[in-house]
This record gives C-alpha cells, structure tokens and sequence, in this order.
C-alpha cells in the first residue's frame, strides 16, 4: 500500500512514530500577542473581559450594559455605546500618528500595483462617503456592492460604514440573477461596481450583469461605476454614475458621526437549506470588537508584519479578516485582485516573496491545490518571511495541513484552524498561536470568551471522545443579530433544535479526541449514516487524501437499498500519477478501510479530473449527490466551472 506522505519533512520513520502534536516554539510564545492569562481573564468573568476587548475600540460615547439578552435570540451588546466604524478602522491611526504606513499594498491581476497609506485611505473614503451623501443617501440605507478586489472595493465598504450605511457585498461571480435577489430583498438604493474585472489576463463585464440586475429594479436610485478594464459598457444617462467623475472630485475631508452599538452594519448573504439565500445582519460595536480582538489574538499580528488574507470581499472572511479586523488593528496588508494561478501558478509565492507576507490565512481547497501543482512551485520561492499560517472554510485534512506547514510554514510557522461562520461574524474555535500545542486538522477549542459544546440529540455533553452536534450556549459579541426581513426563519434555524436550552446549532458536526481537542467534522448534512454508523464525509475525504496518490477527494452520502446510505467518493489524483483504475481504487479502498473502518469504505471511487466547487471554494456536494445517485443534476448556477460534470460523467 502507498500511503506515505510525499513531503521528507512530515515522513513518519519506522521506528519512531510522528508525535502529531505540534507544541509552540518558545521564543514565538514568548512574545505572542495572546498570553495563557487570556484564558483565565475569560474564565474569571466573561463578560467583563469582553468589556475588556471593547477597549480596543475608539468609543464616542461608552455602553452603559456590556450585554442585553432579554431579547433573545437578538442580543444587544454595549448596549447604549455609540462609535464609527471607519474611524476606528482609518481615522484613528492617522490621529496617533500613523498616517504614513501602509494601509494596502495592492496588487491587481495584470501586475499593476497602488499603495495606500492610512492618510490616503482617510482621504478616499472622505470622499466617497461626501460623495454618497451628496447622492441623498443616509444612515439605515442600503447600499449593495458587487465588485473584485481592488482598493475601491474596500473604500466603498468603510464610506458605508462611516455614513451608516449598511453594506450588501455581494460577490463579483455571481451572476445577474443572484445579484438582483440580494438588491430586492435589500432594496439597495445604490449600486457599487466596475466595468469589467480582471481574470486571468481577460477583461471579463461586471457592469452588463448589473445593468441586467436592476433593470426594473425598484428601489436602485443609482449605480456607481468604477473604470477597472477600461471596457465600453452600456450608460443609462441619470441613473449611472461615473466614480471618477463623482468620488474623485469630491472632498477628502470628512468627520465621522457616531453611530449607535447596535446599528446594522451589513447583510451579507449566505446559502442555506432552502434555495432562497439568507441575509445575515450584523451590527456595529460588538462585530467590531470581536473582529479586532480575535484579528490580534489568533494571528499575532504585530506592527512589523505583513498580512495576507487570501479571501474575497464576497464571503465573510473578506469582511472580518481583511475589512474590519484588520484595519481595526492598523495592519499593512496585501490584497491581490486575481486567481492564484494567473498567469501562472508561482503567483501567490511571488506576492509573498515581493512583499515579504509574514502572516498568510487561506482555505484548505488552497492548499490542497498547491499540493496537487507540487512543491517545487513554492520552494522555488524565497518563503522566509511567513511566521504563521491560517485555514478556514472546512475541515483541514492532516495531510494538507503537514504539508502547510513544512512547504509554506518552513516546518516551523504555527497554523490557526480557525472555525467560525458567516453567522458567527468571527472566529469562534481556533488555536491560539503560542498558547496552544496544535494537532493537524483540529480546531482545538473555543477561544477566551467564547462558549461551545459538543451536544447529542437531547442536548446532552458528549464529552471526550464522543462526537455530536457543535452548539454554541452563550450569546458573543459578532453574533448574527437575525436574517435580514426574515426574523422567523432566524428563530428556525438556528434556535428551535435547543430551543429549550436556549443554544445556538451550527448546523456542524464535531468531535472531542481522548485529550479534548476540538474536531469539527463539517455540516451535519454531510454526515452520512452507513448501516446505522455515522461517518463524515470529510473523514473519509481526509482518509483518501492521506494516500500519496491522491490531490484532492470529495465523498457524498448515496441513497443505498441495503446500508441506508452508500460511501460514493470522487477523486482527483497528484500531478504525475498514473491512473491504474482498479488496482488503484482498489488500494485507495483498503486505505479509507484501514485508516478508519471497513464501514467507511467507499462503495464506488471515481477517479475524476476535477469536482464541482463554488466560487468561494466550497465543493458541491449537493450535485455530487446527484451524480452519484444517476439524478439530473440541481441548479449549478453557483458553480464556478458547470463544465466540470462533463468531464465527471466521462470519467
Ligand atoms: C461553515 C461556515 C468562516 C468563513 C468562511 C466560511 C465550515 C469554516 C471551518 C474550520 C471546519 C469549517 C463549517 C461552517 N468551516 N471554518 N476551520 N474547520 N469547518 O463561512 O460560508 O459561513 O461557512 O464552514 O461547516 O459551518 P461560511
């Protein structure tokens, strides 16, 4: 059997086993940000501590309570506390002194690059916010921003929340269709876009989908456009607007108003069981802190560093983890506007190699697909500069994560598996570099101030080594406040399953191991249920990933006559490898058998050239149900490639 790991670093030897536990380098835990103190402050006084992080913030006026649960589930916290988001985000690291650091070294998809400071973020997002107030808007209205990533982007962002303006970032592939749900159900009154986004070395429209999206679109007064490609685009004379013919000219001075704790921040929408897409409302003064504090706790960042947050605006790790958490701390970030293999696939090591990016945060699916194109593509590159690495979006299988570390990480940066949801508006379970001994693919446990168990179907603690429902039992500061026009479905989904006990469900599996390490397992409905024995799919993706052969591996649930559900797994193989068919699956079969259970072996392998995902690179598993099931295939239209079962059903 092949299993062995490709990498020299992370090969286990014969006679010594790999301790799979990675304790924190002292001199890293010496000057880390997060202390071990952390944990006991928390634990002293929970919400105390959390007043403690409010302090973070520039406040206009402070809170008189910390937190009103009375109405739950819609949490007030700071309740009374006025501040502005974009002044502590910009405004203020100009007052202390910090106008001529850098705020966004960009870099777009063509090579071209722009460098902003604080005072150069200060004076454009003065002017767009003059500028949209000169447009009539005001504090409550809705805003919907549908852009790549590029400086404006963000700039649009900060003028909303400077001004009160709740943002609906919706992401820039989607298509015309998705883009007009989000501008009703929000009823924007303005439109932010481009005329046309970079990707891979094509200018692709933007400003035709728009025009398509508000096309009888009510409540849309206005669309402003930012010139990204220089393409023509169609103009509707009164309604379009030019952004440098109305932003540019416009003022750069500009003084934020205080805005109370609880004012709606944004919605961003996110897909849930249905098919109609939930608006999840976040406000102000809680979301702030929580963003700020983890942002400094959980990546150490510190003023010398360089970070990079590999997301799009799009999704909510854009939001907390470039927008909000980062600015708030006064960081120097890269942001990149193009896909990581344009033009080719040293893209993302150059950026760090250029720009000596000391802190880097992306999604397993990344590094999987770095590990698919092969190492000698990063250590071609000077990577020096990384001191920790983050993960987020799904579970990180142990082999990706080694690999992380000794490819990227040097064998020595310390990785935070950070858990957390659109809903939960910031990380939630997550190592704390310096404080925690890791374990590859676990998230490890809550952080400081949060709360979360691990629950069976009675709401009963499952304890070590049982695995169960992952809730969360006490309200926290950037939780969701409800679903936008939709308080019932708020109350539904998230609050029902423990409605007596009053506990948030995250709709996520997990387990502690025999130490308490925290592992979530992925959505409960990519838990399958084989002859009465559940198994995640993401353990048996984890399994088959483990195997040299395999870069990638997606495993869905199929209806079964005899086992309830039958194991179906699709797999891409490593670059190099021959696809021996049944002799390979075969090997691929006994290696999810050993590794877990011969229950958890799948009863059909596909050997595919690649799985469906959507563009925020979340597989598909839904469709690969349907595949496996020999169903027509549901909506694709969130695909980011629906040729890709072409090339599945052929496989
Ligand atoms: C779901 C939330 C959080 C920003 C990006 C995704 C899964 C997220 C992890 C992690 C295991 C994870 C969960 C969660 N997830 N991070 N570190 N380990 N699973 O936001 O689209 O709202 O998705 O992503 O299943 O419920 P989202």
């Amino acid at each position: 059997m092949t299993s062995a790991p490709s990498t020299p670093n992370s090969a286990p030897s014969a006679d010594t086993p790999e301790p799979d536990v990675y304790p924190p380098n002292p001199a890293f835990a010496a000057a880390a940000n997060a202390q071990p103190s952390l944990y006991d402050d928390a634990a002293r006084d929970r919400l105390a501590f959390w007043e403690t992080q409010a302090e973070r913030l520039h406040w206009h006026e402070k809170w008189s309570d910390v937190l009103d649960w009375s109405g739950a589930p819609v949490a007030k916290w700071f309740v009374g506390g006025k501040l502005n988001v974009a002044y502590n985000c910009v405004d203020r690291h100009v007052l202390e002194g910090n106008g001529e650091r850098v705020a966004i070294e960009f870099e777009g998809e063509p090579g071209d690059t722009r460098t902003l400071t604080y005072n150069d973020l200060l004076a454009e997002v003065s002017r767009a916010a003059n500028a949209f107030t000169d447009l009539g808007l005001v504090a409550g209205d809705r805003v919907a921003v549908y852009m790549p990533m590029i400086p404006e982007a963000i700039v649009t962002m900060l003028a909303c929340a400077r001004l009160g303006l709740t943002h609906s970032v919706v992401f820039g592939g989607f298509s015309a269709g998705a883009l007009r749900s989000r501008i009703d159900d929000a009823e924007a009154k303005l439109v932010v876009t481009v005329d046309g986004q970079w990707r891979r070395g094509k200018p692709a429209p933007l400003k035709s989908a728009v025009d398509e999206a508000v096309d009888g679109a009510e409540s849309v007064e206005n669309v402003l456009v930012v010139r990204r490609t220089g393409i023509d685009v169609e103009w509707t004379e009164g309604r379009d607007l030019c952004w440098h013919d109305t932003v540019d000219p416009a003022s750069p001075e500009h003084t934020a108003q205080p805005f109370d704790s609880e004012h709606p921040l944004f919605i961003l929408y996110t897909s849930g069981t249905t098919g109609k897409p939930k608006g999840i409302v976040h406000t102000t003064g809680g979301y702030l802190t929580q963003v700020s504090y983890t942002h400094h706790n959980v990546f150490d960042y510190k003023p010398d560093d360089v970070y990079w947050c590999t997301a799009d605006i799009g999704w909510v790790t854009g939001h907390s983890y470039i927008v909000y958490g980062p600015l708030s701390n006064g960081v120097t970030q890269v942001v990149y506007e193009g896909t990581p293999n344009s033009p080719d696939e040293h893209r993302h090591f150059q950026i760090i190699e250029k720009y000596g990016v000391s802190i880097y945060y992306t999604a397993p699916t990344m590094v999987r697909t770095f590990m698919k194109w092969g190492r000698a593509i990063p250590d071609a590159h000077d990577l020096s500069s990384i001191r920790l690495l983050g993960s987020v979006g799904e579970p990180i299988n142990p082999e990706a994560w080694r690999w992380y570390r000794d490819v990227i990480g040097g064998g020595t940066a310390p990785i935070v598996d950070t858990w957390w949801q659109t809903e939960t508006g910031a990380i939630m379970i997550s190592p704390l570099p310096g404080v925690t001994t890791t374990k590859p693919g676990s998230a490890m446990a809550p952080l400081p101030g949060i709360s979360a168990k691990i629950v069976d179907d009675d709401g009963k603690d499952v304890g070590n080594g049982g695995s169960g429902y992952l809730v969360l039992d006490e309200p926290w500061p950037s939780m969701l406040r409800g679903i936008w026009g939709d308080m019932d479905r708020y109350r539904d989904t998230y609050w029902s399953r423990y409605a007596e006990q009053g506990w948030y469900f995250a709709g996520d599996g997990a387990k502690f191991d025999e130490d308490g390490a925290l592992w979530v397992m992925g959505r409960v409905d990519d838990v399958m249920n084989v002859s009465g024995h559940r198994i995640s799919t993401a353990e048996v993706e984890s399994a088959l990933v483990g195997h040299s052969g395999v870069a990638e591996a997606a495993v869905v649930g199929a209806t079964d006559d005899t086992t309830g559900q039958g194991i179906v797994a699709f797999v891409i193989l490593r670059q190099g490898v021959e696809n021996t068919g049944d002799p390979l699956i075969a090997e691929l079969r006994s290696q999810v058998s050993t590794d877990i259970s011969p229950i958890a072996k799948p009863r059909e392998i596909h050997i595919v050239p690649e799985l469906p995902k959507t563009r925020s690179g979340k597989i598909m598993r839904r469709l690969l149900r349907d595949v496996a099931e020999g169903r027509e295939l549901g909506d694709t239209s969130t695909l980011v490639d629906p040729g890709v079962f072409e090339a599945i059903r052929k496989a």
